[in-house]
């Protein structure tokens, strides 16, 4: 393939990579902006591959089989709710990449440049390796944390932000030795001390984050990888892998600005960790009185009701509740009911988690509100149907200061008339924290799966 095919190959891959983006920013538009970005990659891989010296052929082949095949299976056998562990250990392979692509850079020595270009590319080749191998290691123990192959608790080591210090100025130093040790051909030690030091600093972070932050962990992983792309693209001269990179490193951070903004949490404190930690005094007890409540009984709530509000969680994604819950709204608003859903930024486990459940429901879009939207609405709300969530409607992150959620914006659903909760016991949710919003007054308790409920409640309904 010629230089200037494989060019305009990447800048048709480019293009598409951006529309893909600005697809995925809308649930109308999302499923468009997969095709997209399928299509952009076929193009990417197709042109690098071709691009290659026809030797080379073969081998490429047998890796994209072996790669092609296992990513495949994983996609086909993961559960929606397993997706978060998913994204994080893929990312781990893209710092695993940066990590094996830097140290094979280095021992290239075909490579012969001078001066200033030969001090970047040793510069590209130290960063790529650091990014890489934080977020290798990082990713690793995220992956470990979210499928509870680890314990989720923050770990925290006394004095732990300047052991942090200790190994960010040791890298700088070891980098200052890396630069003086190539001029004579060598360098290797700094750079293996290097890659040992951040794989414990990617360790380290991690353990240290627990609880609600996770998904500002994984997304925040999500763009490390982007940097780590980027830093080897500029490795390989690959101007793709630059941009590529650049728009998931880009967009990861401004993906976890968003959590944070929505979780109320400041980017730095969550990379500090500790969160769900003492925060200065003992947390509210939950005491008061649990009112149970059947499905006969809901359905009788819902057929007074006028304005109705579903507020889905977590675990309407464990019962897979979301077809029953469509037939629920479709009946309601036969019923000339005004049906609406309210989603929490982090309801679920992952960044639009509800939001694709409801969509593959076929759940009609303009009747789903995003937390801001709708949350002073509550006081005209007759029925809230609170499925599966836990954390996203906790009052204590608003009046009690000592909760580890405090400052986290919640769905005041509370304010409503009544407010009906979903679940199968008294547990607490991911952040492990009571919620007093199951003892108020205008709170009713339906327990058992949400799926197996909600089916009792639509047969009521329909009686
Ligand atoms: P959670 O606070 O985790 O609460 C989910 C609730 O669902 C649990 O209390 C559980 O209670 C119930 N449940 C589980 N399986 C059920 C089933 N089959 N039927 C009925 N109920 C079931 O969820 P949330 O309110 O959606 O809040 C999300 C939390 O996850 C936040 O703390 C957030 O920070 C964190 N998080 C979010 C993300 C993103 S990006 N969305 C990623 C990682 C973590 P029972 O066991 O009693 O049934």
């Amino acid at each position: 393939m010629t230089h200037s095919l494989v060019a305009m190959s990447y800048i048709v891959a480019t293009i598409l990579f951006i529309l893909s983006l600005s697809g995925l920013s809308n649930q109308e538009t999302a499923r468009k902006g997969n095709y997209y970005g399928m299509l952009g990659m076929a193009i990417a891989i197709a042109a690098t591959t071709l691009s290659a010296a026809v030797s080379a052929y073969a081998v490429l082949m047998i890796a994209l089989l072996v790669g092609g095949s296992i990513g495949a299976r994983a996609a086909l056998k993961v559960e929606m709710t397993q997706m978060p562990e998913l994204v994080a250990i893929m990312h781990s392979l893209v710092g695993m990449a940066a990590v094996l692509v830097g140290y094979a850079n280095f021992m290239d020595n075909t490579v012969v440049i001078d001066g200033v270009e030969k001090t970047i590319h040793e510069l590209e080749i130290y960063l790529g390796i650091l990014i890489g191998a934080v977020t290798f290691s990082g990713s690793v123990i995220a992956f470990c944390k979210l499928s509870e192959r680890i314990n989720g608790k923050p770990m925290l080591f006394p004095g732990r932000h300047w052991f942090n210090l200790f190994l960010l100025i040791a890298s700088f130093v070891l980098a200052g030795f890396f630069l003086q040790q190539t001029e004579h051909g060598g360098g290797l030690i700094p750079l293996l001390i290097m890659t040992f030091i951040a794989l414990v600093f990617g360790v380290h972070m991690v353990m240290a984050i627990g609880g609600a932050d996770m998904p500002v962990v994984v997304s925040m992983l999500n763009s490390y990888s982007g940097w780590a792309a980027a830093a080897t693209g500029f490795m390989l001269s690959n101007d793709l892998l630059i941009v590529t990179g650049a728009l998931v490193g880009s967009s990861g951070a401004i993906l976890s600005y968003i959590m944070c903004r929505a979780m109320n949490r400041h980017f730095l404190s969550v990379i500090a960790g500790g969160f769900g930690t003492a925060s200065g005094g003992e947390a509210m007890a939950i005491e008061g009185e649990i009112q149970p409540i059947d499905a006969e009984e809901t359905a009788q709530l819902l057929k007074a009701a006028k304005n109705i509000m579903i507020i889905p969680g977590y675990g309407m994604a464990v019962a897979q509740a979301q077809h029953t819950v469509n037939e629920i709204t479709k009946l309601l608003r036969e019923k000339g009911k005004k049906v609406r859903f309210g989603i929490h930024p982090v309801a679920g486990r992952m960044p639009g988690h509800m939001n694709v459940l409801l969509a593959e429901a076929k759940v009609p879009y303009d009747i789903v509100y995003e937390m801001d939207e709708i949350n002073d609405d509550f006081a005209n709300v007759d029925v809230s149907i609170v499925i599966g969530a836990n954390d996203i409607v906790n009052p204590s992150a608003l009046n009690d200061p000592n909760s580890p959620i405090a400052g986290m914006p919640v769905l005041e659903c509370w304010k409503g008339e009544t407010t009906i909760v979903l679940k199968r016991s008294m547990a607490s949710g991911y952040a492990g924290v009571g919620n007093p919003l199951f003892v108020l007054e205008n709170t009713r308790m339906l327990f058992g799966d949400a799926n197996a409920t909600m089916q009792a409640v639509l047969k009521a309904l329909k009686e």
